[in-house]
């Protein structure tokens, strides 16, 4: 006959290899079913023993039958208390990365602008957005009859430098524009040439990086929110040599150490000699190629000697001093070495363009 000692041990061998819940109800029906299960045998047995030895066996298998239950349901909590609540944290499951931003690409190619000519000795200075047609155009030797200060193309701000209120009344005449002049959103960074000779003498070395407005219509290539980095060197016997190393320099840093520069005649009202400065395709080496439009090369950038006026309008001995002034677009320098096909990518803030560059 087996006894109740011998079952006890089995049962709690049988307990300890239990990990779920199905386990423990097998286990349970093991020992406990009321048919079959291994305590009401024993019980059945001992209904057949003598009768002396009956009270002793019967309470040592209730006792059993207790201590089983007792057992279970313990294990049964345990097992509750171990699963997993719905919705807590897995910590078996692979972490998720936080998502990165991205620099901006013009902030990217302004940085490395920047760096390229700290490292020829220029400083970098920024200047006010909204300017006033002094420093913007007269300085710079543009008269007031000067197209670039049509309504058509400069977005003049509501109200006149003295603040009374300006509305559009289509071209204005020299004397009314020195009467009331007009504020208005810098339409290249090139006022802050004025801006920065007023406030310093010779020499001078300054980059201007910056946000420029004009009346366009957006496309492929236009917007009328766009930024330039204007540059500016001022001293005694600067010529036209200078310029062109600080361009080639500048272009070799920035686009490919084989880079050549071609300069074209041009004219800016602020310079003299003007030119454009074109850039030798990378892509095909100056053989032609889609990216430039079969003739390898690519502009990148006007430029020129200042003017004499232009130190004249600032109080500069235009005898003594020389120097050369450039203007670039810092999205026409990113759309070329990335390849990028429409300016417009640059403002819309969509991520899947934006993730395309370096953290
Ligand atoms: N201001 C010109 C533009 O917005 C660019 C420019 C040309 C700047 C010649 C200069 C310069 O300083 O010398 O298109």
């Amino acid at each position: 006959m087996v006894d109740a000692a011998h079952l006890r041990a089995q049962f709690l061998a049988d307990l300890d290899g239990v990990a779920s819940d199905r386990d423990l109800q097998v286990v349970r029906d093991r020992y406990l079913a009321r048919k079959g299960g291994l305590v009401a045998r024993l019980l059945k047995e001992i209904a057949g023993t003598p009768a002396a030895d009956r009270p002793r066996l019967g309470q040592q298998a209730n006792a059993l039958k207790l201590d089983i239950e007792a057992n279970i349901a313990a294990r049964r909590e345990r097992l509750a208390a171990d699963r997993p609540v719905a919705g807590a944290i897995d910590v078996t499951l692979p972490g998720r990365r936080p998502a990165l931003g991205h620099r901006h690409p013009l902030t990217i190619v302004r940085a490395q602008m920047e760096a390229i000519f700290t490292r020829l000795g220029f400083a970098v200075v920024e200047g006010p957005e909204a300017e006033d047609e002094f420093h913007c155009f007269d300085a710079l030797n543009m008269p007031a009859s000067h197209p670039a200060r049509d309504m058509q193309d400069t977005l003049y701000l509501a109200g006149s430098m003295r603040g009374e209120a300006w509305t559009a009344t289509g071209p204005r005449s020299a004397d009314e524009q020195a009467r009331d002049p007009r504020t208005l959103l810098r339409t290249h960074t090139s006022s802050m040439q004025v801006r920065y000779m007023q406030a310093h003498e010779p020499p001078i070395r300054i980059v201007v990086p910056g946000t420029v407005y004009r009346r366009d219509n957006p496309d492929l290539t236009h917007s009328p929110m766009f930024h330039q980095m204007e540059g500016l060197l001022v001293g005694e016997r600067i010529s036209l040599a200078d310029l062109k190393g600080v361009l080639l320099t500048f272009a070799r840093e920035m686009f490919a150490p084989s880079s050549r520069l071609r300069f074209r005649p041009s004219f800016f009202p602020y310079t003299e000699p003007s030119a454009e400065v074109d850039i030798s395709c990378w892509a095909c080496e100056g053989a032609g190629c889609a990216q430039c439009k079969r003739t390898g090369w690519l502009e990148i950038l006007g430029c020129g000697m200042v003017h004499p006026a232009v130190f004249e309008a600032v109080g500069y001995d235009a005898e003594r001093y020389t120097g050369f002034a450039w203007g670039m677009g810092i999205e026409r320098i990113a759309i070329l070495k990335y390849g990028v096909e429409d300016i417009r990518l640059f403002f819309d803030n969509d991520l899947r363009f934006l993730e395309q560059f370096p953290i």
